[in-house]
């Protein structure tokens, strides 16, 4: 991600935290800047709640520091407050009241939030058309996007959500998600999100944290996370009408390895630095030959998935 004109919001440094008896958080560092989304990503018990829940006032810290737009939140709570939203469980708001009733509940306790105000985090929300119906008959994903419009209705630097699409189906996690982006790429806030789903940082981040037994493991941009995870070799697998064929002439390409898989098929690996020239004589010496290249399909890279599985199970510090 272009960083230029960004500027860290939240800043975490050596933050330890420990509940009865148990180590929760060992030295956790990292920061979220403006205009991005930072995938907060672990498995289930890894500390993402528990760092929220700090970062949001909720729970104290043992040690460590932590700052938001440079107000210390153990010294400076109140200002440090003033500039977080955030949805830890699932927002509360009254049934029987409706999605606007409930905003403007919000607004008069917190002050200095008009109908203006309201009618703009209502349209950023995309809720536009439901905002009078009560809350009650909204689905999950509409609730959800009402949290976030209370989240941000005092407008925070910082925005932040603890699994926010959790239970969501796949077009309310889609909805979701494009609302998060655009509340970071385009009104300039620093959302902090956490998942244990890699595929769905994959989609959402600008970069990801990865944490594990309240360690936190690497903090990448998404892209070099991903290719951190991709190996120095590509895998094609070609459909051809002579298999044999294809073999022998490829037999003659140095740093492309065959080997034959079903009838008709090859599966090629050659190194991913020279993976397009070398796609390309492939084809080149396949096609001397008189043989048929029906289909080439790239066998898919390890993904973020593979990274976080690795990590969940080893814990060693990648990259
Ligand atoms: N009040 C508490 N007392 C003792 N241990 C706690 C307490 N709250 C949480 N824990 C423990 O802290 C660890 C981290 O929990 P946390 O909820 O932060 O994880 P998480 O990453 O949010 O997991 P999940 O994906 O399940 O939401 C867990 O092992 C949990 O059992
Ligand atoms: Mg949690």
């Amino acid at each position: 991600m272009n960083m230029e004109g960004k500027h860290p919001v939240l800043q975490i440094s050596h933050l330890y935290k420990t509940l009865g008896k148990r180590r929760i958080l060992q030295d956790v560092s990292f920061e979220t800047y403006s205009g991005e989304v930072f995938g907060f990503l672990g498995p289930n018990g890894a500390g993402k709640t528990t760092t929220i829940k700090i970062v949001v006032g909720l729970l104290m810290l043992d040690e460590g520091e932590i700052s938001i737009d440079g107000f210390d939140l153990r010294r400076q709570f109140e200002k440090a407050m003033a500039l977080v939203g955030g949805i830890v469980e699932n927002p509360e708001f009254y049934p029987y009241l409706s999605g606007h009733d409930n905003l403007k509940i919000y607004a008069d306790a917190h002050g200095g939030i008009g109908e203006e105000r309201i009618a703009e985090v209502v349209r950023m929300v995309g809720l536009e058309n439901r905002i009078k119906e009560k809350v009650g008959r909204y689905s999950l994903g509409m609730r959800q996007r009402l949290g976030v419009a209370q989240a941000i209705l005092h407008r925070p630097r910082l925005l932040v959500l603890d699994e926010p699409t959790n239970g969501l189906d796949p077009a309310g996690t889609k909805t979701l998600r494009d609302l998060i982006r655009k509340l970071a790429h385009e009104e300039g806030i620093s959302v902090l999100v956490s998942s244990h789903l890699m595929s769905e940082m994959e989609m959402m981040c600008d970069r990801v944290g990865i944490i594990t037994d309240g360690i936190l493991r690497a903090v990448k941009p998404i892209d070099q996370m991903i290719a951190a995870a991709s190996p120095d070799h590509a895998v094609y697998l070609l459909r051809v009408d002579n298999a044999e064929a294809a073999e022998a002439a490829l037999a003659g390409l140095e740093q492309v390895a065959v080997k034959r898989g079903e009838p008709g098929e090859l599966e090629i690996t050659l190194p991913a630095a020279n993976e397009e020239e070398l796609l390309a004589a492939v084809n080149r010496a396949v096609f001397e030959k008189g043989v048929r290249l029906y289909t080439v399909t790239k066998k898919e890279h390890r993904r973020l998935e593979d990274v976080f599985i690795e990590m969940t199970k080893g814990g060693d510090q990648i990259g």
